[in-house]
């Protein structure tokens, strides 16, 4: 047993690249031992090699697809057992492209990876939470749950998903101690282009920031108590305003009557 500073097990999902390995990364620097999950386990094992080096801590890697149940089964059982701190629900694909060039099967295994294990391990996880009064929830969302798009139709519901489960979780667990954290990603240079088969550039070299950016932006909003992480909006007054905007949708959609223009004259 290594030395670490924290006893809780920090739990990252997708830490084979990208923004999950850089998760594994910063919170093996504050000291917690690791459960790191992707399906690539000679990228988990290259990873925790140099982490166990880096941090002296404790780092175990299983190798699960979590669009498979009885895979995604094993990972809620330990987030059940163990004694865990922190959960980064970041695993996640994109199946970018219009629906037509997609088909049932792949679009299922997107729904699976982003929405259903983001939401059983999420709360496998509350639950033991919930148990020790204290814990740390991080899900990756994306700018993209705002932006309906004809080649990302599956994708962007996805993360509209991820947005409102985790801020309606948020406001379960409010009265508590529990940190529940949704992050919103604009494009981020890691692998998640090409994985998909496509060009790196699909937006302009001046839209991407770093997953070293991207991730300790999202830590510091963490830090700050904040629910809902834009780590690259300058001017936080637009969030407030899409906020009040949302407030004054809901107030005028519970009119209790039908709009006039949809009235026979
Ligand atoms: N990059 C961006 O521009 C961007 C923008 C907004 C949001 N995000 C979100 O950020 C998160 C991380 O993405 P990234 O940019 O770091 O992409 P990435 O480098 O492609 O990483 C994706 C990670 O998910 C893992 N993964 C994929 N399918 C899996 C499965 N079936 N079971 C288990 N693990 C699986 C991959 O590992 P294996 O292949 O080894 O399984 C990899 O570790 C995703 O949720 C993504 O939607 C990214």
């Amino acid at each position: 047993m290594r030395n670490s500073n924290k006893d809780g097990l920090a739990v990252v999902t997708g830490a084979s690249s990208g923004i999950g390995a850089v998760y594994a990364d910063r919170l093996a620097a504050l000291g917690h031992p690791l459960l790191l999950i992707a399906r690539r386990a000679n990228r988990l094992e290259a990873l925790a090699a140099q982490l166990q080096n880096q941090h002296n801590i404790d780092v175990e890697t299983l190798a699960l697809d979590l669009t498979s149940a009885d895979d995604l089964r094993t990972l809620e059982e330990r987030l059940e057992s163990d004694n865990v701190e922190v959960l980064v629900n970041n695993a996640g694909g994109g199946g970018l492209g219009p629906l037509s060039s997609t088909n049932g099967d792949k679009m299922e295994a997107l729904v699976r990876l982003n929405i259903v294990a983001a939401t059983r391990l999420s709360q496998a996880a509350l639950g033991g939470f919930r148990q020790r009064g204290k814990g740390t929830l991080i899900n990756l969302g994306s700018i993209i749950a705002f932006w309906p798009s004809a080649t990302a139709a599956v994708y962007s519901g996805t993360k509209n998903y991820i947005l409102n489960f985790t801020r309606s979780v948020a406001m379960e667990f409010e009265d508590t101690d529990i940190r529940i954290q949704v992050v919103m990603p604009g494009p981020v240079r890691t692998e998640f282009f090409s994985s998909q088969g496509m060009s790196d550039s699909v937006f302009p070299d001046e839209y991407y920031i770093t997953a070293d950016q991207l991730v300790d932006a999202a830590l510091a909003g963490l830090e700050q108590g904040e629910i809902v992480t834009n780590p690259t909006m300058e001017d936080p007054k637009i969030w407030e305003d899409m906020e009040r905007a949302r407030a004054n949708y809901f107030a005028s959609v519970s009119s209790g009557k039908v709009a006039s223009r949809y009235l026979s004259t």
